[in-house]
């Protein structure tokens, strides 16, 4: 059967010559352009992303690509959701101009051979310290991406919160001409924030995530109640193992940095740990503490 992609209502550009056409006369007639780049398997997360885009521009383009690059050996590439059909049925009632499909040898044709390499937010010691090929991976795919479509904006989630600051580091780094913005993370009414990973776990395990975002609000409690965030974590650390988390790490950092937090910055809690064979992440904020020591709510 032929790509049923390729007699989709909605614009799909397979292609970097097809998507450069399709926004060019976009850009010359002065619309503002968006990017909601993704890896597909679309959920409420993504798709609050492309409402966002909607209101703040002219013309949005979704990215559907599962990046190889961002993936080391032993992750889940191969198994990862792919859904390309229903993504686009779904897109199609979003009023999106176009979506981006390239495939790895559109992206990656033979004899591919940059990579970009971050430090700074890409090096903080968490998703790092486990996935040490994630952030070039990422950086040389968004900055393809950027490049490739030139939106005026692109929009990327909050619940990838590290991913977030390191991509805002590439395009002040690299001086690409976009504005990077951010969207809230959308979560299930039990309070698990939505990723396209949920779906490997079982039903069990689906009953225990939400705790995951019961213990970092618990921590946030804990914090604006006076209490020192050593003591709070160490106690939420517990419940999780107990509840059958394995955990990567969680951490109190400054939000702009992702490095230590002295309490009088805006703050970030970060968690990233496992149930079974699926890694789950998340984060939230954490208002400054003023000088008397109490949280500013
Ligand atoms: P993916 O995991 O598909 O996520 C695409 C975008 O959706 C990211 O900006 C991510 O932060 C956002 N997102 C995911 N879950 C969300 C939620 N529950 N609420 C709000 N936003 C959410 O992140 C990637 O793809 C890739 O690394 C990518 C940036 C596309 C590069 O390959």
């Amino acid at each position: 059967m032929s790509d049923p992609a390729l007699h989709h209502p909605v614009l799909c550009c397979p292609t970097v010559e097809a998507i450069r056409a399709c926004v060019a006369p976009w850009r010359q007639a002065g619309e503002r352009i968006a990017l909601v780049p993704t890896m597909g398997a679309l959920h409420e997360g993504h798709l609050s992303l492309v409402r966002q885009a909607r209101r703040q521009a002219e013309r949005v383009v979704v990215s559907i690509f599962v990046n190889p690059i961002q993936f080391a050996p032993n992750e889940d590439f191969s198994s990862y959701p792919r859904q390309l059909q229903s993504d686009l049925d779904l897109l199609a009632t979003f009023g999106i101009d176009a979506v981006f499909t390239p495939d790895a040898g559109v992206m990656y044709p033979a004899g591919f051979a940059t990579s970009i390499s971050m430090a700074g937010p890409a090096a903080a010691g968490l998703e790092d310290a486990s996935r040490p090929v994630f952030f070039n991976g990422v950086a040389t795919v968004v900055a393809k991406l950027l490049i490739q479509v030139a939106p005026d904006l692109a929009i990327f989630g909050e619940k990838d919160f590290q991913q977030l600051a390191v991509l805002k580091q590439l395009v002040l780094d690299l001086d690409l001409p976009v504005m990077v913005q951010s969207g809230p993370t959308m979560r299930e009414a039990d309070g698990l924030a939505m990723s396209s990973r949920n779906v490997y776990l079982s039903a069990a395990e689906r009953a225990l995530a939400p705790g995951l975002s019961r213990a970092m609000q618990a921590v946030k409690t804990g914090l604006a109640a006076g209490g020192t965030a050593q003591a709070l974590i160490r106690t939420a650390e517990t419940e999780l193992e107990q509840a059958g988390f394995r955990i990567d790490y969680l951490v109190l950092r400054d939000a702009t940095t992702l490095g230590e937090w002295h309490g009088h910055s805006e703050g970030r809690l970060l968690v990233a740990a496992w149930l079974g064979k699926t890694r789950l992440i998340d984060n939230i904020a954490i208002a400054p503490v003023d000088p008397d020591g109490q949280i500013k709510e």
